[in-house]
């Protein structure tokens, strides 16, 4: 069955695109997929040659593009496309597709390719708010995720129209990065579907008065990394990020906060019915007692006033010890200088966290850099080193670890 030669060795993908109007920015999803070494067969739906032309994508894809079963017939094509792939994603998924795909319906070459396809599906929904938000759309949705497919959630903003609310199509580059994580971890089922995870990341900013704060050099991009892997595994991601200017990842649900004490209440309240809490985020201990709110002025022949700190809540140890559901997994991270290890254990007993990601603040890793090097702990008195490496590959090890972990 699988393993025509026409794919060259590359990875297939197999891009539906369904007839809405973000057709169009599935042509930049193909262009990366295609530049990144796939090979990428476009199946659009009748509608959506409305928006998009088989011209564009078949010089984009650089195959023949049909979508009706009845094009050379004698490839069998409605079988064939859907055995040898290695991956079907499809961009933008309208609410109609998503019922075609969840009640096995397959009028055309795109839902019989669904319905052979044995290899991971991703679904891009894009539509109006009432047509995600409609009882129907959301049992769709809870069909295709029991079966192992990954439906990344809508971005919120400016749908068609004057509308805002949620059911934009991500953005591409965000779909691409589910597409390539998905398809680096084989025909692995997305093992977090129907789970609930929130990630902390970035860091805090404490202000001073209305200009100045006290922050830290937290990028946000071990968080991301976090959030966008468990989105690719198929979880219900909230990412609550303080700081970070780094473009939200595709499918996951953005609280954005500035102070330690905002993100204790996001975190607390998106831990309510989380089956793991990861905090990433690099959140101030202290913070300036006194807030100005003129801005401080410098005074001629008089010394600064001394800035006095006071604790920040550990929310960490807070959700550790009290475990907002049952059967939680929380993670904590450190970063250390000295006595790496030792440090690490011996946080991780005072924090009450089930794993606790070590690792060592140099030159080359942590702070800004693509690249990170751990070792994870483990409650129980297991070490997982993690060699140097992209923050993703520690992050699917997070999940793995996680993941052994959940009820
Ligand atoms: N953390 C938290 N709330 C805080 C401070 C930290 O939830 N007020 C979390 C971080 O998100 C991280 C972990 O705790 O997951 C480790 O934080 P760190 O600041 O390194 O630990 P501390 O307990 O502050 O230890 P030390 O200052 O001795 O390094």
């Amino acid at each position: 069955m699988a393993g025509a030669a026409d794919g060259g060795g590359k990875p297939r993908v197999v891009l539906g695109v369904s007839g809405g109007i973000a057709a169009y920015k599935a042509c930049e999803l193909l262009r990366r997929l295609t530049e990144s070494g796939h090979d990428v067969r476009v199946v659009p739906t009748a509608s959506a040659l409305n928006f998009v032309g088989a011209a564009t994508w078949s010089a984009l894809s650089g195959h023949p593009v049909a979508s009706e079963v009845w094009s050379d017939v004698h490839e069998v094509p409605h079988v064939r496309i859907g055995q040898s792939a290695d991956l079907v994603v499809v961009a933008p998924a309208t609410a109609d597709l998503l019922a075609r795909a969840a009640h096995g319906l397959a009028p055309d070459l795109l839902t019989n390719t669904l319905l052979t396809a044995r290899c991971p599906v991703v679904f891009a929904p894009a539509m109006h708010t009432e047509m995600w938000e409609h009882p129907a759309t959301r049992a769709n949705v809870a069909t295709l995720r029991s079966r192992g497919a990954v439906v990344i959630e809508p971005a919120s903003g400016r749908l068609t129209g004057a509308d805002t609310g949620k059911g934009r199509l991500p953005d591409p580059a965000e779909i691409f990065e589910v597409c390539r994580r998905i398809l680096a971890r084989g025909a692995a089922e997305p093992d977090l579907t129907g789970r609930h995870v929130v990630v902390s990341a970035g860091g805090t900013r404490e202000p001073l008065d209305p200009v100045r704060y006290l922050g830290n050099r937290s990028s946000g991009k071990q968080g991301y990394a976090l959030a966008r892997t468990a989105a690719a595994r198929g979880a219900r991601v909230t990412l609550v990020t303080a700081n970070a200017s780094l473009p939200d990842p595709a499918g996951v649900d953005v609280v954005r906060v500035e102070t330690a004490k905002q993100l204790r209440t996001a975190v607390i309240e998106a831990a309510g019915d989380a089956d793991a809490v990861v905090m990433a985020a690099a959140v101030a201990d202290f913070r300036p007692s006194d807030y100005a709110t003129g801005k401080i002025k410098k005074k001629d022949g008089q010394e600064p006033a001394p800035i006095v700190l006071v604790r920040n809540p550990d929310i960490l140890a807070e959700i550790s010890a009290e475990r907002p559901r049952a059967g939680q997994v929380i993670v904590g991270f450190a970063a250390e200088t000295d006595d790496v290890l030792a440090n690490g254990r011996d946080k991780l007993r005072r924090k009450g966290c089930d794993l606790l990601v070590v690792n060592e603040v140099g030159e080359r890793k942590t702070f800004g850099s693509e690249a990170n090097e751990a070792v994870i702990l483990a409650s129980d008195g297991a070490e997982t080193p993690v060699p140097y490496g992209p923050k993703e590959a520690l992050a699917d090890t997070v999940w793995d670890l996680v993941t052994l972990r959940l009820p």
